[in-house]
């Protein structure tokens, strides 16, 4: 058995399987952000720990005796999160996560050093984890010299689970410390924070082990002998193991919190300029590039928080046929843009309301947004090199057909659904555990899933589509424009 651990910026799941990769179990538990000012997205760090604990708790109830047989575990995690150790293993503050931009500033200036891009093959982006230290040092000095090590939040519980500070290159590619070309950290990116690579966790592959389970736990759980914790992954490295997206060519879409174009190479293709992250990937010798936009099913969400309605009901307003998008757009910035604007201070709008708006109109313009944001991350993959024909859904999102409609004729490419199961950043995890416990060949095990269902674009809307887009990227400018 082995056990696949995703820490979600909504909730921890953990997933087992078994030897030939059926899915045991499940269960989750969830998690809350905390936005103490404008910009700001923190998390307490010991939450992750308790919901870890209760996660793992509700399989026990189930699945004992599974749990018991685990000899491999994979971590997945949300990415680019500060998470500050002292001296005795604790957290100094809360974490700064991944959709935190109060750090723009710093970002700013450490973009402004060509050493950043040039190594990192990357904007270094207010999300990303080197401008937060650099925050930290500016505004909180005292937690910056307290400061041993600064570990990524699936790290962080990798050093409760096995008391090791490890990490591994992909999750690490997006702190901007890392050369991502040679897989190691970058000690003058780490100088230009005033830190050194003393701060910084050993670095091993996703696919090789990165510590051992702690026997206390080990007992806890009913597990017997040596339990291999292996490297693991970002969690969207983490879903492409899931979801087999590892050989150059293949792609996924994922609706998530955030939304992510993600796809494979056999080589590391940097170009930053387009707003590209370029990233390694969990399986040796393997990169990948992705296009990031901070609020997917994140602008649903708050539509349906200021509506008082779920995001179902607002889907199951707009119907499941496709329409031509009607006059209203979304700019989906809720909290700025990474692809293609790398803008931490634009915020949305919607656009072209008319008395007859109602909420099923701005639902729709909603869905909408998101898929024009997915197409400029299209744009920015194909500046990048990379072109794409198929992608596969993945996240809650791609449960409304609506939306994979809009998706697949807003980028004009094939929207591939894989049968009913889990393939997600915690299977992926699960079977990076395995790969790293039995030493097995990486591309054998990260298989793709059966594909059931593939969403074509609706040919007859792709003009409209494609016309609602220009309309969706003249916004922009005219927004920022506006915008202090
Ligand atoms: C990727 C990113 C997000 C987080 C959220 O660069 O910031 O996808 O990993 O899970």
């Amino acid at each position: 058995m082995y056990l696949g651990l995703d820490l979600g910026t909504s909730s921890v799941k953990a997933l087992l399987i078994d030897d030939d990769q059926q899915i045991v179990g499940s269960a989750t538990s969830d998690l809350t952000v905390q936005r103490p000012n404008p910009g700001w997205s923190e998390q307490d760090p010991a939450s992750w720990i308790a919901a870890c604990e209760a996660t793992i708790g509700k399989l026990e109830q189930s699945y004992s005796n599974a749990l018991a047989a685990v000899r491999g575990i994979g971590l997945s995690g949300h990415m680019h999160g500060a998470t500050l150790v002292g001296a005795v293993g604790e957290a100094l503050r809360p974490c700064i996560l991944w959709n935190d931009t109060r750090s723009h500033r710093q970002a700013a200036a450490l973009d402004g050093d060509p050493r950043f891009r040039a190594l990192t093959g990357n904007i270094v982006f207010p999300g990303f984890t080197a401008p937060k230290l650099a925050w930290v040092r500016d505004n909180e000095p005292d937690i910056f010299a307290a400061t041993k090590k600064v570990l990524l939040p699936k790290d962080f519980l990798r050093l409760w689970l096995t008391g090791d500070a490890i990490s591994e290159v992909s999750d690490s590619a997006g702190t901007a410390w890392l050369d991502v070309s040679k897989r190691k950290w970058a000690p003058e990116l780490l100088a230009a924070t005033d830190l050194d690579e003393s701060h910084m966790p050993a670095l091993v592959e996703g696919t090789a082990p990165g510590g051992t389970l702690r026997s206390a736990l080990a007992s806890k759980w009913g597990m017997r002998g040596n339990v291999v914790v292996a490297g693991g992954a970002g969690d969207n490295a983490a879903s492409a193991c899931g979801m087999g997206t590892v050989r150059p060519g293949e792609a996924f879409v994922s609706l998530g919190t955030s939304g992510v174009l993600f796809a494979a190479n056999a080589a590391y293709l940097p170009n930053a300029d387009s707003a590209v992250h370029t990233f390694c990937h969990a399986l040796p010798d393997a990169w990948h590039q992705m296009g990031v936009i901070l609020s997917a099913t994140d602008s649903l969400n708050w539509l349906a928080s200021i509506t008082g309605k779920s995001a179902q009901e607002l889907t199951d307003e707009v119907g499941g046929e496709l329409k031509a998008p009607a006059g209203v757009t979304f700019l989906p910035y809720l909290s700025g843009e990474r692809t293609p604007h790398n803008d931490a201070a634009i915020r949305g709008a919607f656009s072209g309301l008319a008395h007859q708006s109602g909420r099923a109109e701005l639902t729709q313009a909603v869905m909408e947004g998101v898929a024009f944001a997915f197409r400029d991350s299209l744009e920015a993959l194909k500046a990048a090199g990379t072109e794409l024909e198929r992608a596969t859904a993945i996240g809650g999102g791609s449960r409304s057909r609506y939306w994979l409609r809009a998706v697949a004729t807003a980028l004009d490419i094939s929207i591939d659904l894989p049968g009913d199961g889990d393939f997600g950043a915690a299977f992926g995890a699960a079977r990076l555990g395995l790969i790293a416990a039995n030493d097995a060949d990486p591309l054998g095990v990260c298989t793709p899933p059966k594909i059931t269902e593939t969403i074509e674009p609706d040919r007859a809307l792709v003009p409209a589509f494609a016309d609602a887009y220009a309309h969706y990227r003249a916004l922009y400018p005219a927004i920022k424009g506006v915008q202090s």
